[in-house]
């Protein structure tokens, strides 16, 4: 059996996969394992689904290298780029049952899904007119030569993405890919690996020629880790903790050194000078660490405020924060549901009792809501140190930080001083303090007024230890394309 019938509160009853997608068909994996999935707002089982091991990675990998060397190879850009817009349009079509399955087995409020499931559509049509956009240059260097430069596709991309966004990350991961002209095995969270498997029906549904887009289930330390190591493998992307991608770069070291682009954590800083509109600064910080339960790379989870407004600000923000609707995903008010899994639920609440004894103050929240389900507290803590375990490491949960800072070079300083650089946002009404100081921060993201901003026409990535390469944008195209150069030797001179 490769597919079960299963139910959400919003989309009614539905054909879930849950098999492994490989070659356009559904699988089940060579050892016969399967693992359970989580529902965790219950912590009950959602169902089972197939989960990969090395040799299924190996025969999805030979699969993707079939269909490179083969008919892909022989697919116009205009095509590819039109496989992309259908999907994007399946994406569409399919909105409500999408968000309906991420909100069921991640937990993120149903609203929020559904603005995803939307941002996927976007990213994937985006990059479907990108495809018969990628363009060399002809280069003159003397008359008698002809050169030009052409981007050609890697080959068999291996990606690996991490559970918060489900479905968006597998959509910034295909899209630029495919587009480029590169096949590709996708792994997803063993946390998460529902909303992708509807998501390879699509793929089927849209048309792709077997063997482009493989999608895997399974585990990091054997799926991923085979992907990492493999040696058909041309290229890796990651997202996921730094941790794994220091891991990740090893393997492509030790096996065929392929190519690597890592998108890792961050401890994002959120800046607040006296001259911000204080309403609008507070509606922002509470979207920059709350959304999507905290569990963001780019969250903005050290909250730094001027002093001379430092107590309103706070009073303010922490009454802004208890009044976020915790609670069932599928409600329609619902901003915060559940964290993913025990394993998450119980590092967040480790770093709370960490933090607790270190000294910090707990403003608001700091314990599990509920006793059911994943379900933890929006937390401020304030009386913090520079030091501080919760202020230099990314908690990944609800949780933020707070304490005040008196110059625009204090700010700078305290803004840059963690190993991460993904994100940051300043606010103010000051044009120069807002240039000046994202000029100065060290981030592959400055937002101004505002925070958590993504579109995919923009890049995103990290500066320092936050990851390597762009996600998004034209920058995108970079990761999944090498350049050739060809030079023609012009005339009938003889040489030497
Ligand atoms: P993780 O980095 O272990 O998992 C992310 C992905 O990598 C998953 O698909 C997982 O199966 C895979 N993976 C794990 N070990 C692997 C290995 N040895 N080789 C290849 N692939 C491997 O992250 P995890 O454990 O789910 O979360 C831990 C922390 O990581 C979080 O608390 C958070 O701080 C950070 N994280 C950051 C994310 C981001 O968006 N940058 C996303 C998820 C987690
Ligand atoms: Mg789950």
């Amino acid at each position: 059996m490769t597919s079960v019938q299963l139910e959400t509160p919003h989309s009614g009853k539905y054909e879930q996969p849950t098999g492994l997608f490989i070659n356009g068909e559904f699988v089940k994996g060579v050892d016969g394992k399967t693992f359970e999935v989580i529902n965790p707002s219950n912590e009950k089982v959602i169902t089972s689904v197939h989960e990969a091991t090395e040799k299924d990675v190996d025969i999805a990998v030979a699969a993707a290298r079939k269909a490179f060397e083969g008919p892909w190879r022989k697919e116009t850009p205009e095509q590819r780029g039109k496989y992309l817009v259908k999907l994007a349009d399946l994406f569409e079509q399919n909105l409500d049952l999408l968000a309906a399955i991420e909100s069921l087995d991640n937990g993120k409020a149903i609203s929020m899904a559904k603005v995803d499931v939307g941002m996927c559509a976007g990213c994937l049509r985006y990059y479907g007119g990108w495809a018969d956009k990628i363009e060399g240059k002809v280069i003159d260097t003397t008359p008698d030569t002809f050169n030009y430069t052409k981007k050609e596709p890697i080959g068999v991309c291996g990606q690996i993405i991490p559970w918060n966004f489900p479905l968006l990350m597998w959509a910034w991961k295909i899209g630029p890919a495919i587009a480029c002209g590169n096949t590709v095995v996708i792994k997803t969270a063993e946390q998460t690996p529902l909303s992708a498997l509807v998501a390879a029906r699509l793929v089927k549904e849209a048309g792709f020629p077997p063997g482009v887009i493989n999608v895997l289930s399974g585990f990091g330390k054997i799926a991923g880790a085979a992907i990492a190591s493999h040696m058909d493998v041309d290229k890796v992307a990651f997202t996921g903790s730094t941790v794994v991608g220091r891991q990740i770069m090893k393997a492509a070291a030790g096996s065929n050194l392929k190519k690597v682009t890592l998108e890792l954590g961050g401890k994002s800083p959120n800046i607040v000078f006296e001259d911000a509109d204080i309403d609008n600064a507070i509606s922002w910080v509470n979207f920059g660490i709350f959304f999507n339960h905290g569990q963001c790379c780019c969250a903005g989870s050290r909250v730094y405020v001027q002093e001379s407004i430092y107590d309103t600000f706070l009073q303010r923000f922490k009454e802004r924060a208890s009044k976020n609707v915790v609670g069932d995903p599928f409600g329609a008010d619902t901003f915060q549901g559940p964290q993913v899994s025990q394993v998450q639920f119980d590092r967040i609440m480790s770093y709370i009792e960490e933090g607790k004894k270190s000294g910090a103050k707990v403003e608001t929240g700091g314990e599990r809501k509920g006793k059911e389900g994943f379900f933890i507290e929006p937390t401020i803590f304030s009386n913090v140190t520079e030091d501080m375990k919760i202020v230099q490491e990314e908690i990944f949960g609800p949780v933020c930080s707070i304490a005040k800072f008196k110059t625009k070079e204090d700010a700078i300083r305290i803004g840059n001083s963690t190993t991460y650089g993904l994100a940051a946002a300043v606010h103010t009404s000051n044009l120069n303090t807002a240039i000046e100081v994202s000029n100065a921060l060290k981030a592959g993201t400055v937002w101004v007024n505002a925070y958590n901003m993504l579109h995919h026409q923009l890049p995103f990535g990290g500066f320092k230890e936050s990851g390597i390469g762009r996600e998004l944008g034209e920058a995108a195209l970079d990761n999944y394309t090498q350049v050739k150069t060809v030079s023609i030797r012009l005339g009938d001179a003889l040489f030497g």
